[in-house]
């Protein structure tokens, strides 16, 4: 039996009924806040995510899916290409190449797969979804400014209460701008230098290559040592300090609550100033439901203008798990399913089926060669509502007989009729 690739799934019905009421509720939130969809390619090159997320970010290091294309033209011959392990570079760089800041303020959102070579457990998977938005645009358009930092969160928040997820938590930093960051280094550099000996491989070339990046070692034992280490907060400017201030006054004045965790730097190297995380308890180790940041010197780095921005993306499958609202609860099951009992009656049955459709009825049917006990076991392991018997006495008295499924209960009905009788029972 060929089954699915490790770390990937088949999203089956009535799992997907739930997906969709995420994604109908979630559109319905960013219409709200003026957000508008926008959809990039499932593969870009692999220099966008190295220049992007970071050369030495566990993402772009370990996890890429990346190939080198085949393609018969020279342009495409020897290009290496890589499955989106994230969606912002790619936003950002589709920004860059619309010139879309001749719009001013862009406030664009996502949904849709990523892919990353991770090892699968509960929450994690090799092909994921997520819901993302991004809001980028000149700094005259007000793009750098903390209220939207602000929106963002008080966006996240109303979102996930629309869906009913309750009981998040918002951990909240400041991972402050390339000049902290720089002073930053240095000091980790300075506090690893005496223990490095001891830690793990990543973090011994980590402390090497990018020592901020041994914030996302996750070996118990390095831990007490990673305890020691300065923090970021200590080392962010005047500028930023009041940036991360005014964040966090807005955010009180809406009632959103948060926890600050100056440890909180994030997996990707593009960000700047507010950082955070939204975690669930529901969801075990991979305990985080969204992530996102400010990346204010992103679009520079890809060959772009200076373009502020801020975002987030949400894990769409830990968002489903963290649910509490069943599948069962969201589909829409049959309003009525059109048992065509005796030869002929098919062509009867859809005339009917497709009158009834038109009213925005679920209607679903079955064979003439059915008898009557097997078109009651069909509509009853669908979960229709009604039955409706079509026999030649019914198409000659053009009036039909409905039979309510948990009750028994039989009623008559003139065909003319049924559509506004059906609504009616809705
Ligand atoms: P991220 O933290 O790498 O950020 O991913 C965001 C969310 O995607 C995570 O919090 C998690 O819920 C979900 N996720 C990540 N990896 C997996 C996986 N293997 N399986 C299931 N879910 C996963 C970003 O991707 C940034 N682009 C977010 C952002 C947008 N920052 C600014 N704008």
């Amino acid at each position: 039996m060929i089954k699915s690739p490790r770390g990937t799934r088949d999203l089956l019905p009535p799992d997907t009924a739930l997906w969709n009421f995420v994604e109908a509720a979630v559109r319905e939130v960013f219409q709200a806040y003026n957000f508008h969809e926008i959809r990039t390619p499932i593969f870009e090159s692999t220099e966008l995510f190295a220049r992007g997320v970071g050369e030495d970010t566990d993402i772009v290091s370990k996890e890429m899916f990346t190939w080198e294309d085949r393609g018969r033209a020279e342009s495409d011959k020897g290009q290496s290409l890589t499955l989106r392990p994230e969606n912002t570079a790619g936003v950002v760089r589709a920004y860059i190449e619309h010139k879309l800041w001749d719009r001013g303020l862009s406030k664009l959102f996502y949904i849709g797969p990523q892919f990353r070579r991770e090892r699968p457990q509960k929450g994690r998977y090799r092909q994921f979804y997520q819901i993302g938005a991004e809001v980028i645009g000149p700094a005259a358009a007000g793009s750098q400014s903390p209220a939207r930092d602000a929106e963002i969160l008080e966006l996240l928040a109303t979102l996930l209460d629309r869906v009913g997820i309750v009981n998040w938590k918002l951990e909240l930093n400041s991972v402050g701008c390339p000049a902290d960051r720089a002073q930053f280094n240095e000091a980790l550099r300075q506090a690893l230098a005496p223990v490095v000996a001891t830690m793990c491989a990543d973090c011994q070339r980590r402390a090497v290559t990018n020592p901020l990046r041994v914030f996302d070692c996750k070996v118990p034992e390095d831990q007490p040592i990673i305890e020691t280490f300065p923090t970021i907060s200590q080392f962010l400017d005047e500028a930023c300090r009041t940036h991360y201030e005014e964040v966090k006054n807005i955010l009180n004045a809406v009632q959103i609550p948060y926890v600050e965790n100056n440890r909180l730097v994030r997996g990707l190297d593009y960000y700047t100033r507010t950082a955070f995380e939204f975690t669930h308890g529901a969801l075990g180790a991979q305990n985080a439901i969204l992530g996102g940041g400010r990346y204010d010197g992103l679009s520079e780095a890809l060959g772009g203008p200076a373009a502020p921005g801020i975002g987030f993306a949400i894990g769409e499958d830990r968002l489903v798990l963290s649910l509490t609202t069943s599948a069962e609860s969201v589909v829409r099951k049959p309003d009525v399913y059109i048992a065509p009992l005796g030869a002929g009656m098919n062509r009867e049955a859809a005339r009917l089926a497709r009158e009834l459709r038109r009213h925005d009825l679920v209607v679903d049917l079955g064979d003439d060669s059915f008898r009557l006990k097997k078109s009651f076991e069909a509509a009853d392991k669908m979960a229709g509502r009604y039955i409706l018997i079509v026999g030649e006495n019914e198409v000659k008295a053009d009036a039909f007989a409905i039979k309510h499924l948990a009750s028994g209960e039989q009623v008559t009905v003139p065909r003319a009729e049924l559509a506004q009788w059906f609504l009616r029972k809705k």
